[in-house]
C-alpha cells in the first residue's frame, strides 16, 4: 500500500513525464522515451500522483507479437517518493493486467550502469541476465530481465 493514487495513463501525461525523467534518472534518458509510448501504450501504462503531483509512472505494454509476453519499458519514481513501495505497487498492478491478458512472462531491460534498476528488478523476482553486447546495436550492452507470472 502507498499513499499515492494510481490511475491509467493518458497521452497528455507525456509532457509532465518528459519534464522530469532526466532529473529522476540523474542522466539524459529522455531520447529513450519518445512520445509514441504514451500515444500508443497509455492504456497499459500507469501514473501515480500525490499531493506534489506526479510521483511515479510505469510505461508497459502487452506484446502484440509475442502471445505469452508483456513488456515494461520504463519505471520511474520521484526521488522524494522512493523506497516506500511505489514501484513495487505499480509493478504488481501491471503483473495483474498482464495476467488478465493471459501473459505468462514480463520482460524488461536496463543499462549495466543502472545498479538501482538491477537491484530493484532482482527484488521484484526477475531473472537478471548478463549484459548482452550490441543489444541495440554497436556499443549498447544491456542487461535483460525476465519474470514468470
Ligand atoms: C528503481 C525505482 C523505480 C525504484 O522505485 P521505489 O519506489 O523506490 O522502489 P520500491 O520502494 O517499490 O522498492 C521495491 C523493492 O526494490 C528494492 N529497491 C528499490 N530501490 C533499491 C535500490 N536503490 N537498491 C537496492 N534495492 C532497491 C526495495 O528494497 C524493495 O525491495 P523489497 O520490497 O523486497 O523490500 C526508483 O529508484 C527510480 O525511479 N530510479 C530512477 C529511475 C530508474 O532507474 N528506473 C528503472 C529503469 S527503467
Amino acid at each position: 500500500m502507498t499513499p499515492y493514487e494510481l490511475r491509467t495513463a493518458t497521452p497528455a501525461d507525456y509532457d509532465p513525464i518528459a519534464a522530469v525523467v532526466d532529473d529522476w534518472w540523474g542522466r539524459p534518458i529522455l531520447p529513450s522515451l519518445p512520445r509514441l509510448f504514451l500515444d500508443h501504450f497509455h492504456r497499459t501504462s500507469l501514473i501515480a500522483e500525490g499531493p506534489a503531483g506526479l510521483a511515479g509512472f510505469l510505461i508497459g505494454f502487452i506484446s502484440p507479437s509475442e502471445p505469452d509476453e508483456a513488456y515494461i519499458h520504463f519505471v520511474g519514481v520521484s526521488p522524494e517518493a522512493r523506497t516506500g513501495g511505489l514501484a513495487r505497487t505499480m509493478y504488481e498492478r501491471f503483473f495483474d493486467l498482464a495476467r488478465r491478458h493471459d501473459r505468462r512472462v514480463v520482460k524488461a531491460i536496463t543499462s549495466p550502469v543502472n545498479r538501482t534498476s538491477i537491484a530493484f528488478h532482482g527484488r521484484m523476482g526477475f531473472e537478471v541476465g548478463e549484459p548482452v553486447p550490441g543489444y541495440n546495436g554497436p556499443g549498447t550492452a544491456l542487461v535483460t530481465f525476465s519474470r514468470t507470472l
